[in-house]
């Protein structure tokens, strides 16, 4: 009965919406107001909105020159009133739009047209400076603060950010010129960075050129990005995908991403200041993503893990001309643990490691770090897997008296690249089995016996709740210009 009745409802949305969009498309010159345009478009997302304005109306220019700052912050901050009444939406129209950062508010979306590019501005007096992460106690470029990434939102709840596929350009070589150089005062910006929220989704869209990291989630709840394009130089400093840091219920689904960096980073903190905040990455999902990463990892699990990472499940995986596929690093002074991981469906073509963990990642934030502060890595699982031109299936480095293990992988076959390595496996301070295998894992990871499938790892059966969370379809008429 409820389904029908929403299936009725959304039936005749549609077409009303569709009739008030052919309406408005066919009177719009009658009406004698010249450039004026109406855009109609559907979308998905967690939450519909009730207000809907466009950055023209508060004195955006498109043009790829004039500053877009202003024009930005006055929007949202006047969105901002409808936050109880609805919600509201923003529109940003085809054109470039040059900006400085600005931040969001709550039951908020921001949706890009296709053929609205967001220019991050060069000048570097419009990225404020603010205060480190709690859980890494420094900026990751240089010691103290670090510049406010371009679309931002703290304490937020019900944040969107959406659109057509159209795109938001770091314009990042400047940055990564005075990072190679060492120039830099304070940490590089971020493309989008949403702290301490719920409810956040970000999707459809394209990030190019970020400064460093494109997506940062931080110490946020139940969180969908879906749909991204992320591209950047491969040899351009840091430019991770989609960094899942200190997050509960995350889902990373559609996504195609090439960088210089590793394309999905999961972590939680740095060491002392990781340790002291406590706040693992946990209920993590990552499926169907294409990988292009040189010089870096497909999924990398830290190094900052010291709040923990727990429950990571990942499937369907395409990685082409990466370094490796996944891999753990961490080191002696991080705390923490990675554990309950689970990997399976993963197709790589050209690389280096097929899988490597690291436990002397080293990498300190200072000098304080507690040399006791031993990580855990436990029940790591891959399974389903076919790798080709491969130069060495697997280096595996756990630490010595902290071994990493329950390591299981099962059912992968890695052909070897025609200059592969003549040693396919290295393994030291780590334990664990394997099932069907090729080519013969290391003495560390004996051929599991028995069993009544015959071996193979068990991954858990049941769906993380991020996964039952349904999209809503919705409807927007703007007008503009
Ligand atoms: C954006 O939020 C940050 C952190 O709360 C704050 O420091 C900054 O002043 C805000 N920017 C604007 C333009 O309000
Ligand atoms: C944001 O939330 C965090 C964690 O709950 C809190 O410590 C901080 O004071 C809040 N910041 C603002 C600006 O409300
Ligand atoms: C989005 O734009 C990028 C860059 O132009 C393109 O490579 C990608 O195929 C587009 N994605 C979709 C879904 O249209
Ligand atoms: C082994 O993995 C391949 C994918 O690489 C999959 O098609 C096949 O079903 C798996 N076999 C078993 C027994 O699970
Ligand atoms: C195999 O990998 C090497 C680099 O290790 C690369 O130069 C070569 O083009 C790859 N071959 C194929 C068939 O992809």
């Amino acid at each position: 009965m409820e389904f029908l009745k929403n299936l009725s409802t959304r039936t005749s949305h549609a077409t009303f919406f569709i009739l008030l969009c052919f309406f408005l498309v066919c009177t719009k010159n009658v009406q004698g107001r010249r450039h004026r345009k109406v855009d109609c478009f559907e979308y998905n997302a967690i939450n519909c909105r009730s207000h809907t304005a466009s950055l023209i109306d508060f004195g955006g220019v498109g043009d790829g020159v004039t500053s877009n700052t202003a024009a930005f912050q006055s929007a949202i901050t006047h969105l901002s009133q409808f936050e109880c009444k609805g919600g509201s939406l923003l529109f940003v129209p085809p054109g470039k739009w040059l900006t400085g950062s600005f931040n969001l508010t709550s039951h908020f979306t921001l949706f890009l047209h296709r053929d609205a590019v967001l220019l991050a501005t060069q000048e570097v007096d419009e990225w404020p400076v603010i205060d480190p992460l709690p859980s890494y106690g420094r900026g990751r470029d240089a010691v103290g603060g670090r510049h406010i990434s371009l679309v931002f939102g703290t304490n937020l709840t019900d944040v969107v950010i959406t659109g057509d596929n159209g795109t938001i350009d770091g314009q990042g070589a400047p940055w990564w010129d005075k990072f190679r150089q060492g120039k830099l005062q304070y940490t590089r910006p971020y493309l989008i960075e949403i702290m301490f929220s719920q409810n956040v989704q970000i999707s459809d869209i394209t990030l190019v050129n970020s400064p460093s990291w494109n997506v940062h989630p931080v110490y946020c709840s139940d969180v969908i990005i879906r749909g991204l394009t992320i591209l950047a130089p491969v040899r351009s400093p840091n430019t991770d995908g989609i960094n899942p840091d200190s997050c509960t219920n995350t889902k990373i689904e559609d996504c195609y991403i090439v960088s210089g960096d590793d394309c999905v980073a999961v972590k939680s903190g740095w060491d002392e200041y990781g340790i002291a905040f406590a706040m693992p990455t946990k209920q993590l999902l990552i499926r169907r993503l294409t990988c292009i990463s040189p010089t870096s990892a497909v999924i990398a699990l830290g190094s900052e893990m010291s709040g923990g990472i727990q429950d990571v499940r990942a499937e369907d995986i395409l990685a082409i001309d990466s370094e490796s596929g996944v891999r753990i690093k961490t080191g002696v002074g991080r705390g923490g643990f990675v554990k309950d991981i689970y990997v399976k469906g993963m197709t790589m073509k050209t690389m280096k490691w097929a899988f490597w963990m690291t436990g002397n990642y080293g990498s300190h934030p200072d000098d304080k770090y507690d040399p006791n502060a031993y990580p855990i890595v436990r029940n790591i699982n891959y399974r389903d897997m076919v790798a080709e031109n491969v130069t060495m299936a697997a280096r595996l480095e756990g630490i010595a008296g902290d071994p990493f293990s329950g390591i299981c992988i099962s059912n992968v076959t890695i052909q070897l690249a025609p200059t592969a390595k003549k040693v396919q496996w290295t393994c030291t301070d780590i334990a664990g089995v394997t099932s069907g295998v090729v080519p013969r894992p290391c003495d560390l990871l004996p051929e599991e016996q028995g069993g009544d499938v015959g071996g193979g790892c068990e991954f858990p059966l049941d769906n993380l709740a991020i996964d039952n969370v349904e999209l809503r379809t919705c409807y927007e008429i703007v007008k503009y210009f």
